[in-house]
């Protein structure tokens, strides 16, 4: 197993199925600019070899698809049918909803538990400024279809200052309602973010920010979150929980267990390192070949991971979904 001077070593593998995106998120997105789905996208055997193949170099137990928006991809099924067998402790899969009254007898039956689904406001208006594609109705169908067939739903909602704040307690009291768990995430220093330090600013709510808005109708107290956790998490008694992953106010890098697989066969140890290194092509070759070339990666990609706070990264969220 490959460990770090931290102590850190990779358990979560986090797998980008397609850089596509049905929609084109104003704080994820630079002018509304869809980027391209690329060409090369990896095939979904390769991607199911990767995992198989990572979790024997990296240790990896616990798996999350994203995207881009996983659920436009083609691939999804044979992908899902693939991972099923492979003795992971844990599959989840991150998605805008939008398709997902669509797409949930395939969830269903490829065993998914528990998903997590973005949304940052239930104002129509606000959700095509922010979200620039889709409806909202469609994904709260689809949440409430998910929830129906049993599935843990937790909500993440990105607050923007001056575009959703009004925002935060109707979403809390809609998951509180509905026994979903609401996580709020900081803005990060993602993409064109990350190079215009106005425009973070502008649009930045911090931990405290949020608690002092939840206080103004709750009483809430901060409760157990897993060592490995991104986010703080918070009770309110006979309600339910909620959760604020603060990048900055309370930065997790130290306990970051994280890998990533992008669509195009590039591993990430950090989301906030520009660094990346290329497997694509060794997920064609055979098991003892690959093994070895692999583990040599995943030193470099431990090594690219912060030693404290997240700092700011060129890479779109997009391509690496979070
Ligand atoms: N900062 C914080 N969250 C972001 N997301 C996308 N870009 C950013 C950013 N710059 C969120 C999406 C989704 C999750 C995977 O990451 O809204 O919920």
């Amino acid at each position: 197993m490959i460990v770090d001077r931290q102590g850190r070593r990779f358990r979560n593998l986090r797998i980008s199925l397609t850089s596509a995106c049905n929609y084109a998120c104003t704080y994820c997105v630079p002018n509304g600019k869809r980027l391209v789905a690329a060409q090369d996208e990896l095939s979904a055997d390769a991607m199911a070899r990767g995992v198989a193949y990572l979790i024997e170099a990296a240790g990896i137990e616990r798996l999350r698809i994203t995207g881009g928006e996983p659920l436009v991809s083609p691939k999804l099924e044979s992908f899902m049918s693939a991972i099923g067998q492979m003795g992971l402790d844990d599959i989840s899969l991150t998605t805008n909803g939008q398709l997902l009254t669509k797409k949930l007898p395939l969830l269903v039956d490829a065993g998914l538990r528990r998903i997590n689904v973005s949304l940052d406001t239930l104002d129509p208006a606000a959700f095509r400024s922010i979200a620039r594609g889709g409806d909202l109705a469609s994904v709260l169908d689809g949440m409430e279809q998910a929830a129906a067939a049993g599935m843990k739903i937790k909500v993440n909602m990105v607050p923007l200052s001056g575009q959703n704040l009004d925002q935060v307690l109707p979403l809390l009291d809609y998951c509180l309602e509905r026994g979903f768990e609401l996580r709020f995430i900081e803005l990060m220093r993602m993409g064109h973010l990350a190079k215009d330090a106005n425009a973070f600013l502008q649009q930045f709510v911090s931990l405290q920010q949020l608690l002092t808005l939840i206080g103004e109708r709750y009483e809430y107290a901060q409760t157990d979150a897993p060592v490995d956790a991104t986010a703080v998490r918070y009770a309110i008694a006979g309600r339910g929980n909620f959760g604020v992953i603060a990048n900055e106010s309370v930065p997790f890098c130290r306990t970051c267990s994280r890998l990533r697989l992008s669509s195009t066969g590039w591993l990430h140890g950090c989301l906030s390192s520009s660094n990346r290194h290329y497997v694509g092509d060794l997920l064609d070759k055979p098991r003892h070949e690959a093994l070895p070339a692999l583990q040599r990666l995943l030193m470099k990609a431990l090594g690219d991971k912060q030693e404290v706070a997240f700092s700011g990264g060129a890479t779109v969220m997009k391509i690496i979904g979070g």
